[in-house]
């Protein structure tokens, strides 16, 4: 591609956003930050406030990097859009984080299937901030590198869905949501916790491992993990072992229920959630 550098990075050339595509992130972060208040987990709602992120319009990257680095040593490099596997790879792998710089259109406002700059944004770089999160991106990374290796990149590419795209966490407060496909999208972010139609299954490595994904709607399936500590534990090991046996097994489908699998019953902390913001109780009926 023309001007762009083998590691695919761009300039982000800040001064170029328009008053619209500025007025478009307000919008979107201002719906976000009213739905995330009381569903996102405590670890990026205090990224986002660390770094400063707001409804003023779209950030500069070289801003955040300076925070973010000063907080985990990640920066942000700018990129045109998806970039091949290998090269994202080595970016996770060296602490970069590959992020998208233009902004959705108005029709686009509630769904959109690639990345835009609000989701790296808002998605993906707040739980960068977090020093254990931000060593599991680039052990990922490594694994990647690894995966890409020995053939099995399918495999792997379901772990960093379900986890860093649209991962759910189990908290004292109830099921919070740390996966950023579900962060940057105000439908998800409200179905994932509170519709009854979506599994949430306990996660389990190879089970994720195994599952095919949609990228076109929002999940039929969402793996709840009970802590970060215990994703770290569960991806630490080797997976070289892992594939290989995986690779005897069939892929699941993206709705499949197995025998063995864990399921947890819908949230019924919506009411709860609800309730907080608004000064006298009203009936729980009304949720
Ligand atoms: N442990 C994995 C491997 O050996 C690497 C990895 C770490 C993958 C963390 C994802 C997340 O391939
Ligand atoms: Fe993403």
């Amino acid at each position: 591609m023309d001007g762009t550098r083998p590691d695919c990075a761009i300039e982000q050339d800040w001064q170029a956003y328009s008053a619209e595509e500025h007025a478009i992130w307000r919008f979107l972060f201002e719906r976000q930050q009213r739905l995330l208040k009381d569903r996102a987990c405590r670890e990026y709602l205090d990224g986002l406030q660390a770094l400063g992120v707001a409804s003023g319009g779209i950030p500069d990257f070289r801003r955040l990097s300076d925070i973010l680095e000063r907080a985990t040593g990640w920066r942000i490099v700018a990129v045109p859009g998806l970039v091949p596997d290998d090269i994202f790879f080595a970016h996770l792998a060296a602490r970069r984080f590959p992020s998208t710089c233009f902004i959705r259109r108005r029709d686009q406002l509630d769904y959109l299937q690639e990345p835009d700059i609000f989701h790296d944004i808002c998605g993906h770089v707040p739980l960068l901030m977090n020093p254990a999160f931000a060593d599991y991106m680039q052990a990922y990374g490594q694994g990647g590198l690894k995966a890409l290796g020995l053939g099995h990149l399918p495999h792997l590419a379901r772990l960093y869905w379900y986890t860093v795209e649209f991962g759910l966490i189990e908290t004292a407060d109830g099921l919070r949501i740390y996966g950023s496909g579900i962060l940057s999208s105000a439908g998800e972010s409200v179905y994932a916790l509170d519709d009854p139609r979506p599994r949430r299954l306990r996660f389990d490595l190879r089970r994720v491992m195994r599952t095919r994904y949609r990228i076109d709607d929002f999940q039929e399936i969402y793996f709840v993990i009970g802590s970060f500590e215990e994703l770290f534990a569960a991806t630490r090991p080797d997976f070289a072992p892992i594939y290989r046996e995986l690779a005897a097994l069939p892929d699941l489908e993206p709705d499949a229920l197995l025998p063995e699998d864990r399921v947890l019953p819908p949230t019924p902390k919506a009411h709860k959630r609800r309730h907080k913001k608004i000064g006298p109780q009203p009936s729980a009926a009304q949720v």
